[in-house]
């Protein structure tokens, strides 16, 4: 029988997932189909309930679903009990199971990509949403030595500061140049923030200017669509090094996929998948 998966998520018009999960499907020779299964919120019980199918495998959970789907699951991976968000959901013989790939994808990313060693690092998050907890998380567990958290809304800041925990040092101040003076250098700055995104109201805009930028540090932009953001062309301006959004996109789908199938991803295929689908490059 022919199996399915799909991303739950609303809207959903932006997703480059079926593109790229689908390319590595076929490359694999697994039999199955990867949907787009836009959702609202009030059908998020009754399509979790449909996951059990026999023909499922799976799905992901993209925005604004990625906290309503726990409750509804049989059991949770550790990271995503501590962040509170699903990302990926594995069916097993009826039985669901939540798991956060966006750590793992954020972290290979950073690693093998931005060559990028977090421990004992002084950091910077912009941003205190969903996205920013997972970026958080793994920067907290791989040791960092000190973490400022910027904010729009400083309370949420605040509040995902006083959930980072095993970090010596940690700060939340608002998302203004005024309240970001004052740290020593930073040797690593994460937009986790929608500004900068291609069809956001924040398109055009970077959170930081130039001279906010180290010249040394790695500046990580998790938005992939623009492919240089506002705050990358900032960031080589000042002369620090950048990575953008594309490549944590294509390791946590990468997890996922191991987690579905058993098999290891290909993920030059998705690479070539998910940058044709964004860019026709
Ligand atoms: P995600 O799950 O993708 O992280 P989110 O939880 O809605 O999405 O978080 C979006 C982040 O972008 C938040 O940090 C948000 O700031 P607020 O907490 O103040 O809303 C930030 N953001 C969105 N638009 C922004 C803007 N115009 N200026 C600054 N920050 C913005």
């Amino acid at each position: 029988m022919s199996k399915l998966l799909g991303i739950i998520g609303y809207p959903l018009g932006h997703s480059v997932s079926p593109a790229f999960q689908q390319a590595a499907l076929d490359y694999c020779g697994v039999d199955a189909r990867y949907e787009a299964w836009e959702t609202p919120p009030e059908g998020v019980p009754q399509r979790v309930q449909w996951l059990r199918s026999p023909e499922v495998l799976g799905a992901n959970v993209t925005v604004p679903h990625k906290e309503a789907v726990l409750p509804l699951l049989e059991g949770l991976s550790e990271t995503a009990r501590r962040i509170g968000a699903v990302n990926t959901i594995v069916n097993r013989a009826g039985r669901l199971e939540g798991h956060n790939t966006d750590v793992a994808g954020f972290m290979r990313a950073l690693r093998e990509e931005g060559g990028f060693d977090p421990q004992g690092k002084l950091v910077l998050i912009l941003g205190a949403g969903g996205a920013a907890k997972a970026v958080a998380f793994g920067l907290a567990v791989a040791g960092v030595a000190r973490m400022t958290i910027a904010n729009r809304t400083v309370g949420r800041a605040q509040e995902l500061a006083a959930a980072v925990e095993a970090v010596p040092q940690v700060r939340a101040v608002a998302l203004t140049p005024e309240a970001l003076t004052g740290d020593p250098p930073w040797d690593l700055i994460v937009n986790t923030t929608t500004l900068g995104m291609a069809g956001s109201p924040g398109e055009g805009e970077s959170p930081l200017a130039e001279a906010q930028v180290p010249p040394g540090a790695l500046v990580y932009d998790i938005v992939y669509n623009p492919k240089v953001t506002p705050l990358l062309a900032t960031a080589r301006r000042a002369g620090a090094h950048t990575l953008g959004g594309l490549p944590m996109l294509v390791y946590q789908g990468a997890e996922a996929f191991r987690l579905w199938t058993g098999l290891e991803a290909p993920v030059e295929v998705m690479f070539a998948a998910a940058r044709r689908a964004l860019w026709s490059t």
